[in-house]
């Protein structure tokens, strides 16, 4: 059986839980029986409940955290830990988004440990990994890549593999509206299908789930999709709109 496409939407830090509500509601009346791919939302901490009430009846739509801690619990001001996110709904969780690792320092040995925590509680993460412009215009995209999976994955087991995904986002496409093309990503994708192999053998290399990011959109999602080794898209701006990441899901799983 081939990989299940997945689609994520980073809401990232945008709506109220009133706003994330009405944007969860509008998109169960969208996309709320079209199984042919999964789905994942991720509001804001403060919007998780209120995305996971509305999105109760829409067994294809799953709830996601943008962030977590990597400790369980304790003297971590203004911190959430996995098992919070647990208790509020959430099945996945986005580790490493390039913001994390630009505004707040974030590295590949913390991507990591906030892997295993959130693997260790049953959540499912969604990895992040991509390179800057400088990276890619000087020739290093392949080995920042590697990288950025050997050590984000070091230590997974089998089975934690299994229910990891990751995100391929070159930096330099998000929020820009300048999108990779469909070979550019392909390229990248078979990058991280071989390290995976490399790394854990070529039964969970074939397996695994690996989305493109940065400027998806309704009129690109397709072309991207359809290349053999995208998996499925991680959406940040056109999420924030119902019809136009119905869209995208239509299009991207068709
Ligand atoms: P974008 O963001 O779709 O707005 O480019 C993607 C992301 O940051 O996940």
């Amino acid at each position: 059986m081939g990989r299940k496409k997945i689609i994520a939407g980073n809401w990232k830090m945008n709506k109220t839980p009133e706003e994330s509500r009405q944007l969860a509601m509008q998109l169960v009346a969208e996309i709320g029986g079209f199984n042919a791919c999964d789905i994942v939302v991720c509001p804001t901490y403060t919007g998780l409940e209120a995305v996971r009430n509305a999105i109760a009846g829409a067994t294809n739509i799953h709830l996601g955290a943008q962030n977590l801690h990597q400790e369980k619990n304790g003297a971590f001001t203004g911190e959430i830990s996995a098992s919070m996110l647990v208790g509020t709904g959430c099945t996945y969780v986005i580790i490493g988004h390039s913001e994390r690792r630009q505004y707040f320092g974030e590295n590949d040995a913390l991507v990591n440990q906030k892997t295993k925590s959130a693997l260790a509680a049953g959540l499912k993460p969604i990895v992040c990994v991509g390179e800057t412009l400088d990276v890619r215009e000087s020739g290093g995209t392949e080995k920042l890549v590697r990288e950025q999976v050997r050590q984000g994955l070091a230590g997974l087991t089998e089975a934690q593999l299994a229910s990891t995904v990751l995100a391929y986002e070159p930096v330099w496409a998000i929020g820009t509206g300048k999108v990779a093309t469909p070979a550019q990503a392909q390229e990248v994708h078979l990058w991280i299908r071989s390290e995976l192999a490399a790394c854990f053998g070529e039964a969970v290399a074939t397996g695994f789930r690996i989305q493109y990011g940065g400027s998806v959109k309704s009129d690109n999602a397709a072309e991207l999709l359809n290349q053999p080794d995208i998996d499925g898209a991680l959406v940040g701006g056109a999420s924030l709109d119902a019809a136009g990441f119905a869209a995208i899901i239509k299009k991207g799983c068709a």
